[in-house]
C-alpha cells in the first residue's frame, strides 16, 4: 500500500509551520495510523532527516494522547475511535492523507502535530477530584448508588481528555471535557460534598484558559472518540445556575 501523507510539520510555538509532503510505500492494511507514522519516521531516519513529533502513550484509546486532525476530522473518517485505534484499512492505496495538529489558541503547537493540552490539566485542578478523606477502599455496598445514576456517572467518565471536542468546535469550546468531568462526580454521592464549588471552579478555569463559549453546535459530540453527550452540556449549565444560587 502507498500514500501520500501531507503533514504539518512546525518547530515550536514561535514559528511559521507548513505541510510537507512525503510519499510512503510498503503500508500494509493491518498498520494502525501510528505504526504508518512510525514506518514514515523510519524512512525520514534512514534519510537523515528530522523525524516528524507526535504524541501516544497506551495506542490502545485509553489516554487521550494521540489526536491529531486526519483529512479534516478528528481522529480520522471513522466515529468513536482514537487515531490510535485506526488503521490504514481506512484508507485507500493511493490516497493523500491531510495530518494537521489539534487547532485551538489554547492548544498551543509545541512541534509537529504535537500541541499543548495542559489547559485541559488546569481546568482539572480547580476540581476534577475528590478531596474528602476516604481511608481506605470502602466496602462496596457500604454507599448504595442507583443504576441509572452509576450509568450516567460512568458515561460522563469515558472521557479521554483528548482535546478532540475542543479542536473540532468552531469557538474552540472545552465545554463538553468540563461538563463530562463535572458531571461525572457531580452525580455520585462521593462527590457531592463539593459539587457546587467544583462546577464553578472548574467553569471559570474553563473561561480563564481562553476556550471560547459554547453555542450547542454539536461538533464535540460528533467528534468525541468515546462518545459523550452534549446534553452533559446542559446538565452542567444547570448544575452552575443551581451552584451561583446557593452561593448568593
Ligand atoms: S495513544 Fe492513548 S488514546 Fe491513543
Amino acid at each position: 500500500m502507498k500514500v501520500t501523507f501531507k503533514i504539518w510539520r512546525q518547530e515550536n510555538a514561535k514559528s511559521n509551520g507548513g505541510f510537507q509532503s512525503y510519499e510512503v510505500d510498503g503500508l500494509t492494511d493491518d498498520m494502525s495510523f501510528l505504526e504508518a507514522l512510525d514506518h514514515l519516521n523510519e524512512i525520514l531516519v534512514g534519510q537523515n532527516q528530522k523525524t516528524i513529533a507526535y504524541e501516544y502513550d497506551c495506542r490502545e484509546g485509553i489516554c487521550g494522547q494521540c489526536g491529531v486532525f486526519i483529512n479534516g476530522r478528528a481522529h480520522g473518517p471513522l466515529d468513536n475511535i482514537t487515531t490510535c485505534q485506526l488503521h490504514m484499512r481506512s484508507f485507500t492505496d493511493g490516497q493523500t492523507i491531510v495530518v494537521e495538529p489539534w487547532r485551538a489558541k489554547a492548544f498551543p503547537v509545541i512541534k509537529d502535530l504535537v500541541v499543548d493540552r495542559s489547559a485541559l490539566d488546569n481546568i482539572m485542578e480547580q476540581g476534577g477530584y475528590i478531596s474528602a478523606k476516604t481511608g481506605t477502599a470502602p466496602e462496596a455496598n457500604a454507599i448504595l448508588v442507583g443504576k441509572d445514576v452509576a450509568d450516567k456517572a460512568m458515561d460522563a467518565a469515558a472521557c479521554i481528555g483528548c482535546g478532540a471536542c475542543v479542536a473540532s468546535c468552531k469557538n474552540a469550546s472545552a465545554a463538553l471535557f468540563t461538563a463530562a468531568k463535572i458531571n461525572h462526580m457531580n452525580s455520585l454521592p462521593q462527590g457531592k460534598q463539593e459539587a457546587h464549588r467544583r462546577v464553578l471552579e472548574m467553569s471559570r478555569q474553563m473561561e480563564l484558559e481562553g476556550f471560547g463559549s459554547c453555542t450547542f453546535t454539536g461538533a464535540c459530540e460528533v467528534e468525541c472518540p468515546e462518545g459523550i453527550s452534549i446534553t452533559n452540556i446542559a446538565e452542567m449549565n444547570a448544575r452552575r445556575a443551581m451552584a451561583k444560587w446557593h452561593n448568593l
